[in-house]
């Protein structure tokens, strides 16, 4: 099938590489023509396992092209998506601007029958108001993606499940054949359940993972080990023991964006999603109270005090530093006066000291703050950490340390809830 995607960033870059992939023709579109030059060299512009190999392979197989002009990217599409970005307004709505604008450039230069997809995260009805100014000569559809950053090629091509919502048998038919080879359950619906499928899962998500922070908390207070009461619930198949990990909070591009904006769109349908609004405040409480465990271990001040982070970006498997809690760490603690230095293994942070390795970085620190969950911090030798630390203590933002191991190194231990 010939396929056009429209916007090279994580969502446009592996489902174009992913697609081209499985064979289709794909013709992809970005408008940074440093973006088009960069993939059409072979370089994926973001960093995602696995990608730039399969970019390679598609370039030479001659089934993905990149065009710096969106006209020249949708001649003979048979389906376009669309993933360009929308991030939050300032009042939490989704911004649709670079949509609109999209829509703008290309409804005269649609070819008859294409069908528009919706790739991007996009708010409920905006299918249905697009079908209503492009008319019935197209047909607009929603097919969300559930890509985690750090796993998207994978994710891509072996998905939990494909949800595709449109109003038209056809079309619908037309994107299923797309996904042929790919095995995965298929919920075929309408197209405003499928927007609210992608809010349902990344607000249930972020509520998850925010339940799990919350019973940890609460281990702090009682005196219980969070990991053992989530092995106590966790073998009840109802409950399961996935995303529960407690930690800073949630970051990323998404869950915080999209939280946001399905509470504002449930105002706006008449509906008080109390329990999403408390999800995003427990949240962004939730980096404080590591911020207060590092102020305490430091003695009650931070002014002056070298602490070393582990990790900048917002999890694990990436260099995104959008909404990462452990940016916000680094931000406030450089803020309040402290000496910080950051090893990531990926990540830079502008305007402040990066070392090149974890004991770089922990060389002279009072406190050694974990803030990401690179699996790498976890086989550091502690004793060599305490070896060049100048203070003991060590908080273990993401419970990836043995507490035994640290202790045993001569190092003091705070985990979150254990
Ligand atoms: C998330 C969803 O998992 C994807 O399904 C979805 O497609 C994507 O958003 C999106 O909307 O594009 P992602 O943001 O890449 O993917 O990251 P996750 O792995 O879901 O992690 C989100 C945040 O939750 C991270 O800050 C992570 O550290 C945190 N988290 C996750 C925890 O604190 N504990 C956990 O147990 C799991």
């Amino acid at each position: 099938m010939n396929v056009t995607v429209i916007g090279a960033g994580y969502v446009g870059m592996v489902q174009a590489v992913g697609l081209a992939s499985l064979g289709h023709r794909v013709r992809l579109g970005e408008a940074n023509p440093d973006r088009v030059a960069m993939i059409q060299s072979g370089d994926s512009p973001i960093f995602e396992e696995g990608l730039s190999a399969l970019l390679r392979q598609v370039l030479e197989d001659g089934t993905l092209s990149v065009h710096s002009n969106n006209l020249d990217a949708l001649s003979e599409a048979d389906v376009i998506f669309v993933a360009l970005p929308t991030p939050s307004a300032p009042d939490g709505t989704a911004d649709l601007s670079a949509i609109g604008g999209l829509l703008a450039e290309i409804a005269a230069h649609l070819p008859d029958g294409v069908v528009l997809v919706f790739k991007s995260t996009v708010p409920v009805g905006t299918v249905a108001k697009t079908q209503r100014e492009l008319g019935d000569r197209v047909h607009v559809a929603s097919n969300p993606e559930f890509l985690r950053e750090g796993s998207a090629v994978s994710d891509f091509l072996h998905p939990d499940r494909i949800v595709i919502g449109v109003a038209d048998t056809d079309a619908g038919e037309k994107l299923r054949k797309l996904y042929d080879a790919i095995e995965a359950p298929l919920v075929m619906t309408d197209p405003a359940s499928a927007e609210l499928a992608k809010y349902a899962a990344n607000a249930y998500l972020a509520t998850r993972v925010t339940f799990g922070n919350a019973i940890a908390n609460l281990c702090e207070a009682v005196g219980a080990d969070v990991k053992d009461v989530l092995d106590g619930i966790g073998h009840d198949h109802r409950i399961g023991r996935h995303f529960m990990r407690p930690g800073p909070g949630f970051g990323g591009s998404c869950f915080p964006k999209d939280t946001q904006a399905l509470v504002k769109a449930a105002e706006q349908a008449g509906y008080d999603f109390t329990l999403l609004k408390s999800v995003i405040t427990e949240n962004e409480v939730q980096r404080s109270r590591v911020l207060d465990k590092v102020r305490t271990a430091a003695g009650g001040e931070l002014a002056g005090v070298p602490v070393a982070v582990w990790g900048a970006a917002y999890k694990g498997g990436t260099d995104d530093l959008r909404s990462s809690p452990a940016l916000w760490l680094i931000q406030r603690m450089d803020a309040e006066g402290a000496a910080v230095t950051v090893f990531d293994p990926a990540a830079t942070v502008d305007g402040i000291t990066m070392a090149g390795s974890p004991l770089e970085a922990a060389s002279g620190a009072a406190v050694l703050l974990v803030a990401t969950e690179w699996d790498m911090f976890s086989t550091v030798d502690m004793t060599d950490v305490a070896a060049v630390m100048d203070g003991q203590w060590v908080i273990d933002a993401r419970n990836m340390l043995d507490p035994a191991e640290v202790r045993a190194a001569g190092l003091r231990y705070r985990g979150i809830g254990r």
